[in-house]
């Protein structure tokens, strides 16, 4: 990919100015997600070889995953998520090559030492800190220059229980600090939103509650992992029917952050359920988990000894599924124009009083303007009880940006689009020239 090179050559003068890569961006508007003027669907895959426990960062060991993106051409994906990355780390060559093969990254912005300790009401509370912040920040820095970063979650399953869901004011508070942060600093706005676990009794009051209250505290986006169909199944034996029924009004997209369940063999039928037009009007899509078969059996590739891998049954069937199971034409049925959701009443399942969020740490602050300043990587120590935690409760409309970033959907990392998107990065006119001359410079060197 030519321009790639160029856009990356010149990264290393003027780094956040250019957008690397040449899949278009991905926006939100209404409640889907489009890739230009076309609506986007997730069709992908969960990628964490090693599993969650003992992660690794899976975009640096460029040999394995060069494998590993032929097969995922093979399948036919467009997406693949991954749960831990080492911000440490430059990612430009893994990267290019999901790119390359038209593949997005949808990316978890924790990892285990660095997230929120849903232990008990005062460990949620000690661990909303600067430094776990910090880590984040420096997450979003390491990969907001690629345009085939299509989003980023804001935590994980941190809710897991119907008792736990006092999390849910600080995942908000982390949502709502992670958009400001990316509309201040950044050349255009990446989704951010949760991934939620299918906690039957308070799922749908997760929902409303991220997507009501002022809107820079919204997230853009709404996830969750869904294990309820099981082969045989169908449409309306699997309750999608009425989970379509259930978000039929609300006004971000929905999408699957990991669906697949074993208990029998996997035909993967949801496949044609999400894709078709009984779904899209509220669902965009979702990822299959996930790649590698680790002790928890829902792998569709085997690792052996010798780091050789051979797609099982399960990946050809996946595989055929996809094969099968076009997009539907047109927009799907999106909804355009919805609003915010109102936010859930306190009840026995639903452990938040108010639409108030604990205020950004006050170590905190200093991000916004200039940066995480260090990159902790996989050995950082970790993030649990360090720094210091937020001391108070923020003003509604505390987490809007003092700024719009104007790349945006129809962006890509072509040189007519970059200018644009420096345009709105407020770059010194000196530089606009400097950009513009070392363009045709870098060109005429690597071609
Ligand atoms: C929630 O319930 C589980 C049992 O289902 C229990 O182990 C856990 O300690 C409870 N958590 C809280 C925060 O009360
Ligand atoms: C769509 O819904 C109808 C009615 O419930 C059902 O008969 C059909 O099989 C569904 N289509 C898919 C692809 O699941
Ligand atoms: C959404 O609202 C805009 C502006 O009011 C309007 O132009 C557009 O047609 C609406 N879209 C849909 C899908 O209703």
């Amino acid at each position: 990919m030519k321009s790639f090179a160029v856009i990356a050559a010149l990264g290393a003068v003027v780094a956040p100015v250019f957008a690397k890569g040449n899949l278009p961006v991905v926006s939100v508007r209404g409640n889907a997600f489009f890739a230009g003027n076309n609506r986007f669907y997730v069709r992908g895959v969960a990628y964490q070889p090693g599993g969650a426990s003992d992660a690794k960062d899976p975009l640096l060991d460029i040999e394995n995953l060069r494998r590993d993106v032929a097969n995922f051409k093979s399948l036919g994906i467009n997406t693949i998520r991954i749960y831990t990355i080492d911000n440490s780390k430059n990612h430009d060559e893994g990267m290019k090559m999901l790119d390359d093969a038209g593949i997005y990254l949808a990316l978890d912005a924790n990892t285990p030492k660095y997230s929120l300790n849903r232990e008990s009401a005062s460990t949620l509370a000690r661990s909303y800190n600067d430094v776990y912040l910090q880590n984040v920040f420096a997450t979003i820095d390491a990969f907001a220059d690629y345009n085939n970063l299509l989003l980023l979650f804001s935590g994980n399953e941190v809710i897991n229980e119907r008792n736990n869901t006092i999390a849910a004011p600080y995942i908000k508070a982390v949502t709502r600090d992670m958009k400001q942060y990316i509309s201040n600093r950044k050349g255009r706005k990446i989704p951010v939103g949760y991934s939620a676990a299918d906690v039957a009794e308070n799922i749908e009051a997760q929902a409303l509650y991220f997507n009501c209250g002022s809107d820079d505290a919204r997230s853009d986006f709404f996830a969750f992992n869904d294990y309820s169909w099981c082969d045989p199944s169908s449409f309306t034996r699997s309750g999608w029917d009425k989970k379509v029924e259930t978000y039929s009004d609300y006004s971000k997209p929905i999408f699957l952050s990991e669906f697949g369940c074993i208990t029998n063999t996997r035909e993967w039928g949801e496949i044609a359920a999400l894709y078709s037009t009984n779904m899209t009007s509220v669902y965009s899509g979702g990822l299959a988990y996930e790649y590698t078969v680790e002790p928890n059996g829902y792998g569709i590739v085997q690792v052996g000894r010798d780091g050789k891998i051979t797609p099982n049954a399960d990946f050809d069937r996946l595989k055929a599924a996809y094969s099968r199971t076009n997009n539907p034409t047109g927009n799907g049925g999106f909804k355009e124009n919805g609003s915010a959701s109102q936010c859930p009443e306190e009840s026995d399942e639903w452990e938040v009083s108010s639409a108030a969020l604990p205020a950004l740490p006050r170590r905190a602050q200093a991000f916004m303007s200039n940066g995480p300043g260090n990159a902790p990587g996989l050995a950082g120590l970790g993030s649990h009880f360090e720094g210091e935690a937020s001391s108070g409760t923020a003003t509604a409309g505390s987490g809007q940006a003092t700024r719009t970033p104007t790349g945006g959907a129809g962006a890509t990392g072509s040189a007519g689009s970059s200018t644009g998107a420096a345009a709105g990065l407020d770059i010194p006119v000196r530089f606009v020239g400097a950009i513009a001359a070392s363009f045709f410079f870098g060109a005429v060197l690597i071609f």
